[in-house]
């Protein structure tokens, strides 16, 4: 299907944040735009906003004054419903209610032509329900922008029951034909992003509730070590908590609560108190006037450099080897089950067991656990856990070692799956859980992952690049270590794995 192309005029209902972001994209694209709201002067506030925007850019040599020019000549503000009637597609973008969303589409559809494309911006309504009442459903669908639309590459297409598949390819078309980056999704709770997302907050609000470390820590471990852009706490602290955790709120009730989903108390907490984050002053951290920043915890050690013995260390830590003996530490390479022996300890990459645990198995003394980094040859810090048993003369020794690479070294009590490794692991989790339920394919949600929240790395492509064993047996260590539901392996990641087959395959 082809898609809607540029003589079309669209209208975009909703002068907000959203509705005047995608006006924007859809001017730029070369669409007369027509925006409408409730609100008087709304649409003109709005073409005024991004006429400023634009002449910025313009000032800084970003864009052409032409096409600041034509852009604005082509936005128009409209002051009835009635005036869309000539529309070819219609973007809503209005408050998220249900009644008044499906009352503005009941009006639509009884003015607008019959070929007319109508979709929602909604980020947590169901299509379906949105849909229900309509005469013809099936030229309704989901069309999901991020916040700043104009900015955001990633646009969610999302189908519900009574869609037409020729209006879900006409929006993907057309929001490609846009500079977007689109996926197709079904209309489930979260859709792609705001449901494979979830355990990002999730784990490591419940590391912060058990104590392993403090925010400050946990957010710095996601960044240098995760390769994320920002870790959940500072993240929520910018979203605000109120709608973060209105978002968990609902996907968790839409999900049956589903104890994957399960809200958090610690950010109830923060809500209850309005402390919403960045714009209420306080959140998970403190924005007032000479608030002091809080600083990761990190070890330091002055211990001798000892040689370190790898045994049969796989690829994923090989670049650590590297950078190693580019410090030049002597590296001793044997065969063996991928363990560091480094002077009195044992260092080993997290697998999803207790310390303590993992010593017991396998009959190690002065074990200590890596965390999982994106990338070890680039990575700045590293997360660190031992039992209670392993001395301190062993930990020294880990930490000169790691230390000596240039590595920060910031260290988590002894807590099953440390934080980067169980984040991704339940991040691939529900993934996986999604490409099996047909909500998504496994291309599609890896890009919306990637250019919706800025991942460093798809969780399916990531889950396969770690090996599918490696995610199952750690989702299997966590489900044992806390007894819960929550970390079930997805019947997806098991198939695969036993097949010998990748998720991208
Ligand atoms: P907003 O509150 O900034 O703007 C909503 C606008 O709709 C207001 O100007 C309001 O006057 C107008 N409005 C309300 N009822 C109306 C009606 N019946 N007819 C015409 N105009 C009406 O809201 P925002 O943030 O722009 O969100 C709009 C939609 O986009 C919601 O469905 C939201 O869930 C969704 N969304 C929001 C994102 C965000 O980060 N803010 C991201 C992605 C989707």
């Amino acid at each position: 299907m082809n898609a809607v192309t540029t003589p079309t005029t669209v209208a975009v209902i909703g002068a907000g944040a959203m509705g005047a972001g995608i006006a924007q994209v859809a001017a730029q694209a070369g669409h007369g735009v027509l925006l409408y709201d409730t609100r008087s002067g709304a649409a003109e506030q709005a073409i005024g906003n991004i006429d400023k925007q634009l002449a910025k850019r313009v000032a800084a040599g970003k864009l052409a004054p032409e096409q600041h020019a034509a852009c604005i000549a082509r936005l128009q503000p409209c002051d009835s419903l009635e005036g869309l009637a000539d529309c070819g597609l219609i973007i809503e973008a209005i408050v998220e209610n249900l009644a008044v969303k499906r009352e503005l589409f009941a009006a639509l559809e009884a003015l607008c032509r019959p070929d007319c494309i109508l979709a929602s911006n909604t980020s947590s309504l169901s299509i379906t329900t949105l849909a229900a009442e309509l005469q013809r459903p099936e030229r309704m669908a989901g069309l999901h922008f991020f916040n700043p639309a104009p900015v955001m590459a990633l646009v969610e297409v999302v189908s519900g029951l009574a869609t037409a598949a020729s209006v879900a390819a006409s929006l993907y078309a057309t929001a490609k034909a846009w500079g977007k980056k689109p996926v197709h999704t079904r209309s489930t709770p979260g859709f792609i992003v705001n449901r494979v997302a979830r355990p990002f907050y999730a784990e490591s609000l419940r590391l912060l509730q058990e104590g392993a470390a403090d925010c400050a820590s946990l957010d710095a471990l996601m960044r240098d070590a995760g390769g994320f852009r920002m870790g959940a706490f500072e993240l929520t602290d910018l979203i605000g908590h109120d709608v973060n955790y209105a978002v968990t709120c609902s996907v968790f009730d839409a999900y049956y609560h589903d104890m994957r989903f399960q809200p958090s108390l610690l950010q109830k907490e923060l809500v209850d108190a309005g402390r919403l984050g960045r714009k209420s002053g306080q959140g998970f951290y403190d924005y007032r006037e000479g608030a002091v920043k809080a600083a990761p915890a990190r070890l330091t050690s002055s211990s001798p450099v000892e040689p370190v013995v790898a045994e049969g260390v796989g690829a994923l830590l090989k670049p650590l080897l590297q950078r190693f003996e580019a410090r030049g530490i002597t590296v001793i390479q044997r065969p063996g089950s991928g363990l560091l022996r480094i002077g009195d300890a044992t260092l080993a990459l997290s697998d999803g067991r207790l310390a303590a645990q993992h010593s017991r198995d396998e009959g190690l003394d002065n074990l200590l656990l890596l965390d999982l980094a994106l990338d070890y040859a680039s990575a700045t810090r590293v997360g660190l856990s031992w039992a209670a048993d392993c001395s301190q003369s062993a930990i020294d020794q880990v930490v000169a070692v790691l230390t000596q690479t240039g590595l920060h070294v910031t260290p988590l009590s002894d807590t099953p799956a440390l934080l980067v490794l169980r984040t991704v692991a339940m991040l691939a989790n529900e993934a996986a859980d999604a490409v099996l339920q047909g909500v998504a394919s496994a291309a599609d949600i890896d890009l919306a992952m990637c250019a919706g929240v800025n991942y460093p790395k798809g969780p399916l492509a990531w889950a396969d690049a770690l090996g599918l064993s490696t995610v199952v047996h750690t989702l299997h260590n966590l489900q044992a270590a806390y007894g819960e539901e929550r970390y079930r392996p997805s019947l997806l990641l098991r198939r695969r794995l036993a097949e010998g087959r990748t998720l991208h395959e």
